[in-house]
């Protein structure tokens, strides 16, 4: 059972999508979380299996209320929704305008997940100083860091990792693995090679461990604009590999038994 945070350096390369992909070719039973404190997407993006709207109430709002009352007697199962792609997720907040209303429920956050039965993937949005998410980040199993490989992305991820790298204990036996994933198009067969070549010139202890492609056909049937086999899209396709690199991560127990 593990708890991988997926967030973005800056700007928007794909972090909410990466999460929905990975959540369908997760080769374990997977919840799909939406914490990003900016405001949450999975909301407008899933229907529910009839085809309708999701709840807007049930989910991390109804969490953190539960969490207020008895924060022991608070599982994360009865607050998830299940979507027409056979997913189990938990919307996150409807505007960024509800992130006062929540509360403890982030420091609150992380053991909640971790007491979930099965893995989540939580979508923390962007990794920066002040981030209500970052104690999710702090204690997850492994952070994925979605990037795309151009000049602004790349300059942003070496500025997030050189911040982050000490309190995530990166490169640390016992420390929060720091895996990128590069959002490109499939064509492009250099950028993950020559963005761990520039990571490991700097000794910047993360890994690549693969492309997102660009497939805005896949796109559309995750963000239900479009109908079609999620699993045969080029995005699934390009995700399995990176899943299969963060359910490889040993756990933060794990880790810790190994030092
Ligand atoms: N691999 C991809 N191929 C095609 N379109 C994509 C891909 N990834 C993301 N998109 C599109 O780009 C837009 C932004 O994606 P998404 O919301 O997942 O990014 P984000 O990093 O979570 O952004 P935000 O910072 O707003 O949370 C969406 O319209 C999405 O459909
Ligand atoms: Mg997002």
């Amino acid at each position: 059972m593990s708890v991988i945070a997926l967030c973005s350096a800056k700007g928007s390369p794909g972090v909410t999508l990466a999460g929905q992909v990975l959540a369908s070719v997760w080769p374990r039973p997977v919840a799909l979380v939406d914490a990003d404190p900016a405001g949450g997407d999975i909301l407008w993006r899933c229907r529910t299996p009839q085809g309708g709207p999701l709840n807007p109430d049930h989910g991390l709002l109804s969490l953190a209320a539960a969490a207020r009352r008895d924060a022991d007697e608070t599982n994360l199962s009865e607050h998830l929704q299940q979507t027409n792609l056979g997913q189990s997720v938990l919307v996150g907040l409807s505007s960024q305008e509800q992130l006062t209303g929540l509360g403890s429920v982030w420091t609150q956050l992380p053991s909640l997940l971790a007491r979930h039965t099965e893995d989540v993937l939580v979508d923390c949005g962007q990794l920066s100083a002040g981030s209500a998410a970052l104690p999710v980040i702090h204690k997850a199993d492994a952070v994925l860091v979605v990037v795309r490989p151009d000049m602004e992305g790349v300059a942003h991820l070496r500025s997030r990792l050189f911040q982050f790298g000490k309190s995530l204990r990166m490169g640390d036996a016992d420390g929060t693995p720091v895996l990128i994933a590069v959002a490109t198009t499939y064509r492009d067969t250099q950028s993950a090679t020559h963005l761990q070549q520039l990571l490991d010139s700097e000794g910047i202890p993360a890994r690549v461990v693969g492309v997102f492609a660009e497939d805005a056909k896949g796109a559309g049937i995750f963000t239900s604009t479009r109908a079609g086999a999620p699993g045969r899209t080029l995005l699934a396709r390009s995700a399995r590999v990176i899943a299969q690199a963060l359910v490889s991560v040993p756990s933060v127990e794990q880790r810790i038994g190994m030092v």
